[in-house]
């Protein structure tokens, strides 16, 4: 069907998503204790199936919550203007608190969030992130876990979009130039 012709070629496979996923939920099994009780918070809309992913490789005692922010509408490059979508349901003082994040580009997202989650007062502040694109990072921020670093190429798939299509492949791709340009 029409959305898998749009597909360049695959960056990472379902398999080395599934791995590396389990691998992550290892770690932050390690990390955390019952007592703990992390509140993982996800930012939508892009990391909403690593987040389903991964919840089902906790062992720990853990809650979810949500939150969305506003980024780059259609295009692929980031405004640099942020502000909250939706806020969290939770009081997060005193409590340990894992954003859980498709990908840190630019760096703006995560650190507009992580101050703002950070005026709250939580335990404790940490970053997990599917992927990272270094080669783009303005603004440096510490990242606890990260699953794949990705090349300076926009990526698809397994929740991230692009123009809030093909979130749904199963693996991260990169899309053909004649669908980037729009034509
Ligand atoms: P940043 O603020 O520049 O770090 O961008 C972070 C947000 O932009 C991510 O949470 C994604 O929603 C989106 N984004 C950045 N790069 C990509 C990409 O290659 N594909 C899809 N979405 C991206
Ligand atoms: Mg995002």
């Amino acid at each position: 069907m029409g959305l898998y012709e749009d597909v360049e070629r695959v960056l990472i496979s379902e398999a080395e998503l599934k791995a590396r996923v389990a691998e992550l939920g290892a770690q932050i099994n390690a990390l955390y204790s019952d007592e703990d009780r992390p509140l993982l918070v996800c930012v939508l809309k892009g990391a909403f199936i690593f987040l389903a992913d991964l919840v089902r490789h906790l062992r720990i005692r853990h809650e979810i919550d949500f939150m969305e922010i506003s980024s780059y509408g259609k295009g692929t490059a980031s405004s640099g203007v942020v502000r909250i979508l939706l806020d969290l349901e939770q009081n997060i003082e005193g409590r340990h608190v894992l954003v859980v994040e498709d990908i840190v580009d630019s760096g703006r997202t995560l650190d507009y969030i992580t101050r703002n989650l950070r005026t709250r007062g939580p335990a404790s502040l940490r970053v997990c992130t599917l992927l990272s694109k270094p080669a783009r990072r303005e603004i440096d921020i510490p990242l606890d876990f990260v699953g794949f670093e990705v090349p300076n190429e926009f990526v698809a798939g397994y929740g991230l979009d692009f123009a809030e299509e093909y979130r749904n492949l199963p693996f991260i791709g990169v899309l053909k130039a004649s669908v980037m340009a729009g034509l």
